[in-house]
């Protein structure tokens, strides 16, 4: 199964989602293809925000690897689900869908709440860090 998991900038949530889902899956032994991008482009071709690389470190997840990327179409295509942090991606994204099959594999990553922004609140780092890893734990319960 391969998975998408997209924000804004794709340097602060994203990669943390990203990071989360791919050690899940390993520490599990799942078959699963993890991949972000942001709906900016802003900060394309840069690793992930240094307060996201060192949340993730402290958490025992290494996401330096990662570099930032822009979402594309070709996206709904190779992806069977495209995670999105906030309202905001939500709409970006669906407004690049080109049909129905695009539109259904588009949800946000807490369901029924919002992962917040955190480039502008340092502080934030820690607590949008447990509502991903929440997230993504749901998140193979329900698929895998
Ligand atoms: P992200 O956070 O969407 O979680 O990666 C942001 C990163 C950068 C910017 C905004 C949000 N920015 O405006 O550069």
């Amino acid at each position: 199964m391969k998975i998408l998991m997209v924000c804004l900038g794709n340097i602060c949530r994203s990669p943390l989602a990203h990071g989360i889902m791919e050690y899940m899956a390993r520490e599990q032994g799942l078959d699963l293809e993890i991949d972000s991008a942001g709906t900016g482009d802003w900060h394309v071709g840069e690793g992930p925000d240094r307060r996201s690389t060192r949340t993730a470190r402290e958490h025992g997840i290494d996401i330096t690897n990662q570099v930032c990327r822009l979402f594309r179409v070709s996206d709904f295509d190779y992806y069977d689900h495209i995670f999105v942090m906030d309202n905001n991606n939500l709409r970006d994204v669906l407004s690049l869908a080109r049909n129905e099959d695009d539109r259904i594999k588009v949800k946000l990553l807490l369901r029924d709440k919002i992962v917040p922004d955190p480039y502008f609140d340092d502080a934030q780092f820690e607590p949008v860090f447990h509502m991903i890893e929440k997230g993504c734990r749901e998140i193979i319960e329900e698929l895998v």
